[in-house]
C-alpha cells in the first residue's frame, strides 16, 4: 500500500495554484447529465472523487470524454438507466447527488445509499423530505434509494439543518418541476452558489442561491453550457495552514479570497499576517502561533472540513484552545494519531481541549478520512524527524498532487509504495 514518507522540518515557502473545487465538481458532474445537449466543464480536480462520479454516469450510459486533465465533455443524451448500484459509488457520499439529477431529468431513480468519509452519521432524511415534497415516492430498499414520481411539482420545502448535500440535491430535482419551489434554511455555501450558477447556464431559473432561501421556477427543459468550476476553499484553506504550521510563508493562487475569510480571521488571530489580493492570498508565519478558540459551522462561519486542520496548528500554539465541532458528531478520530505524534488534546464529546506543545515528533500514523488525513500530513511536515502516513487514498479522494505540490514548497514528502522506497527516502533525507 502507498504511504507518504515525510521528513519534517522545512518551512513551506513558496506559491501553490488551487485547483478546481472538488465538491461543487461533484454536484455538477451529477448535474450535467440533466440535458441532452452537451455540456464542457474545465476546471474539475482530477481526485478520486470526481473520478468515481465520472464512472458512475458512465455506467449508466453517460458519455464523459476528457479533454485535458481538468475539463471535461459530458453527454446524457444516450443515458439508459436509472440505476447505480455498483459497490464502487458507494465510496462516495455524493452519489447522491445522482439520485436529484435523475429523478429531476427522469422522475426516476435507484442509488446505492451513500458512503464517504466516516466521520460520524451522515443522514440522509432532508434529501428525501425534500424529493417527497416535489411529489416523489422515496423508499429504501436492499440497500438502494428509490425514487420515483409520476410528475414533479414545485413545493415549500423547510429544512430541519442546514445541509450542503440535501440543498443541492433538492435544487436539482426542482429545477424542472412544475411551479416554484421554495427552500427555507438552505445551505450558503460557496458550491451551492456554483451548482445553482452551472444549473442557471444551462436554462435553469434559482434565484437566492447563497442566501437561506433558494427560489426555483421550474423549467421544461435544460440546455448545453461551458461552465468553470470554483477553486477549492478546503484545499487553499490546507495549504495556508501548512503554512502557518511550518512557519512558512505561502501564496495560494488561483482562489476567491471572501471564500476563505473565516481561515484568514483564524490566521491572524493565531498570530499570522495574512495578505490578500484579487484571487490570491499569501500567509505569513515569522512569530510563534497563539491559542484561540473556533467553533466549525455553516458558511460564512468556520468549515468543518477545515477542523482537523486548525486542530494541528493549535496543538503547537502557546496556551490552551478550544475546538468545538458542532456540524458532525465523530470528527476528532484522528487525535489518536496526533498524540503519538506528541500532541495534548483531550476530547470531550464534540469538544477537544488543546493545551500546546512546543514541537511534534514523527510517528508512524494512518490518515482516518479525507481532510484529518491532510491535517496529519501537515502535523508530520513540521514534526522532529520522520512520519509515514497509511491510507492515503483518502487523501487522494479530495487533494490532487498533494505530494507534488507541498514538495514545490519545499517540504520533504514522498509517495513510497514499500519499504525499499521507504529506505531511500530516508538515506536521501538524513
Ligand atoms: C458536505 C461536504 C462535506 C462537508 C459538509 C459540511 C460534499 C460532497 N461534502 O457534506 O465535505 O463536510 O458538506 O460542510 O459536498 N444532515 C441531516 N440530514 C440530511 C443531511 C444532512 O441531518 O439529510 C446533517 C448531517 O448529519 C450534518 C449536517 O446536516 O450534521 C450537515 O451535513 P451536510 O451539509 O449535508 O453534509 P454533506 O452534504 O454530507
Amino acid at each position: 500500500m502507498e504511504q507518504y514518507a515525510i521528513k519534517g522540518g522545512n518551512p513551506l515557502v513558496g506559491e501553490v495554484e488551487i485547483g478546481g473545487a472538488k465538491n461543487a465538481a461533484l454536484g455538477i458532474l451529477a448535474a450535467s447529465i440533466m440535458t441532452d445537449e452537451t455540456v464542457v466543464i474545465e476546471n474539475v480536480p482530477d481526485v478520486r472523487d470526481t473520478n468515481v462520479m465520472m464512472k458512475a454516469i458512465e455506467s449508466i450510459g453517460g458519455i464523459v470524454e476528457g479533454i485535458d486533465r481538468h475539463t471535461v465533455k459530458i453527454s446524457g443524451k444516450t443515458i439508459n438507466d436509472v440505476v447505480i448500484e455498483d459497490g464502487f459509488i458507494k465510496k462516495i457520499r455524493a452519489s447522491y447527488y445522482l439520485l436529484g439529477a435523475l429523478l429531476g431529468k427522469y422522475k426516476r431513480a435507484q442509488v446505492t445509499l451513500p458512503g464517504g468519509c466516516n466521520i460520524g452519521l451522515r443522514p440522509i432524511d432532508q434529501h428525501i423530505k425534500g424529493f417527497r415534497a416535489l411529489g416523489a415516492d422515496v423508499r429504501i430498499e436492499h440497500g438502494l434509494i428509490i425514487a420515483e414520481a409520476e410528475r414533479l411539482r414545485g413545493s415549500h420545502i423547510y429544512l430541519d439543518v442546514v445541509t450542503v448535500g440535501a440543498t443541492i440535491d433538492i435544487m436539482m430535482a426542482a429545477v424542472m418541476a412544475e411551479g416554484q419551489t421554495i427552500i427555507e434554511n438552505a445551505a450558503k455555501e460557496p458550491h451551492v452558489v456554483d451548482v445553482a450558477n452551472f444549473l442557471n447556464s444551462m436554462g435553469a431559473v434559482i434565484k437566492g442561491a447563497g442566501t437561506d432561501v433558494i427560489r426555483i421556477k421550474g423549467v421544461p427543459r435544460l440546455h448545453g453550457t461551458e461552465y468553470v468550476i470554483i477553486p477549492d476553499q478546503i484545499e487553499a484553506g490546507t495549504f495556508m495552514f501548512a503554512a502557518a504550521v511550518t512557519k512558512g510563508d505561502v501564496t495560494v493562487k488561483n482562489v476567491i479570497p471572501k471564500h476563505l475569510e473565516s481561515i484568514s480571521a483564524k490566521l491572524i488571530e493565531v498570530g499570522c499576517e495574512v495578505e490578500e489580493s484579487d484571487d490570491a492570498v499569501r500567509v505569513v508565519a515569522a512569530k510563534p502561533l497563539t491559542h484561540t478558540h473556533v467553533k466549525t459551522l455553516p458558511y460564512p462561519g468556520f468549515p468543518t472540513d477545515m477542523q482537523p486542520q486548525i486542530t494541528v496548528a493549535l496543538g503547537l500554539s502557546r496556551g490552551t484552545s478550544i475546538v468545538t465541532e458542532s456540524i458532525f458528531e465523530n470528527r476528532f478520530k484522528y487525535v489518536d494519531e496526533l498524540t503519538r505524534m506528541g500532541a495534548n488534546i483531550k476530547v470531550e464529546g464534540n469538544t477537544a481541549i488543546i493545551d500546546g506543545v512546543n514541537k511534534y515528533t514523527g510517528a508512524s500514523i494512518s490518515a482516518p478520512d479525507l481532510r484529518a488525513g491532510a491535517a496529519l500530513v501537515i502535523a508530520g511536515l513540521a514534526a522532529e524527524g520522520m512520519t509515514t502516513v497509511d491510507d492515503i487514498q483518502f487523501i487522494e479522494r479530495g487533494y490532487e498532487d498533494f505530494h507534488i505540490k507541498l514538495k514545490n514548497l519545499g517540504a520533504q514528502i514522498e509517495k513510497v509504495a514499500c519499504e525499499r522506497e521507504q529506505k531511500k527516502f530516508r538515506l536521501k533525507t538524513g
